[in-house]
């Protein structure tokens, strides 16, 4: 089993130190949901895992099979079998979604298998067909450009299907999004729950209290100030739709 183990990660954007000793393990197989008020770090985390260079580790390491993946390329760390949401949110015309997909996937196969000579075509369009009906797509959508003109819920869509495609072992999910309407949201954990199992850690990072309605999380964290400060089941996403953020700020803001 596989599992991303963040170690005291620290963070700084522009000499200003966000991620304060943040730690984390995300194990194959489990859901794992960050939740925490604006500004505490979240989307910072996200980023330094998909390795954007706007963010400077300063201390920490995380670990994945066996390697510190803060010193991995972004496509390397994909190969390996990390899926980040967000690596690819540019238009691109010309390439269509299923040819985007197909390149995509016989990457990962051969970082798996040097000697793979990629999916065959008429399997890849059975593969295909069937991950759109199970995520409830139209057919006519792989044929399309990707992410060109793609509606909010069209890239979400997109972005779960490349993760059928990738069929990595750890994924993270940023849904930060401001721009995500219920809809979207209940794509995007449709999607999870259908391909989550046994095979599947998931780390999903929200402030959408009811994300959690939909995407059932194993796990769910607080975080505050660039650090996780509480852990707890399901219920801790309830209490935090009940009762807010006032008790956790109380219990670990140092008093200025
Ligand atoms: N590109 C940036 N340049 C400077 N400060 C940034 C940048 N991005 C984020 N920050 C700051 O980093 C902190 C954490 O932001 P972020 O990780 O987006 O938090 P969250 O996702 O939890 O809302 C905030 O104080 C924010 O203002
Ligand atoms: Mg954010």
């Amino acid at each position: 089993m596989s599992q991303l183990e963040i170690r005291n990660l620290h963070v700084s954007i522009e000499d200003k130190e966000i991620l304060k000793g943040l730690d984390l393990t995300v194990e194959q197989g489990k859901v794992h949901a960050i939740m925490g008020p604006n500004g505490t770090g979240k989307s910072t985390l996200a980023y330094t895992l998909m390795g954007h260079p706007n963010y400077t580790v300063t201390g920490g390491e995380v670990i994945f099979k066996g390697q510190n993946i803060l010193e991995l390329e972004p496509d390397e760390r994909s190969r390996l079998g990390m899926f980040l949401a967000f690596q690819y949110p540019v238009a691109i015309p010309g390439v269509t979604v299923a040819n985007f997909l197909r390149t995509a996937m016989n990457a990962r196969r051969r970082a798996i298998n040097p000697e793979d000579k990629g999916m065959p075509i008429p399997e890849f369009r059975k593969f295909l067909k069937e991950k759109m009906e199970l995520l409830k797509m139209d057919h006519a959508f792989a044929g399309r450009y990707l992410n060109d003109g793609f509606s909010g819920g069209e890239k979400k869509r997109a972005e779960i299907l490349q993760m059928a495609a990738l069929k990595p072992e750890i994924a993270i999910l940023d849904e930060t999004d401001s721009g995500l309407d219920i809809d979207a949201l209940r794509i995007v954990a449709e999607g999870v729950n259908a391909l989550s199992g046994s095979e599947l850690g998931v780390l999903v990072i929200t402030h959408y209290q009811r994300l959690l309605n939909y995407i059932k999380p194993d796990y769910v964290h607080i975080m505050l100030d660039g650090r996780i400060v509480e852990s707890g089941g399901p219920d801790l996403a309830l209490h935090l739709e009940e009762q807010g953020y006032d008790w956790v700020r109380e219990k670990y803001e140092e008093v200025a």
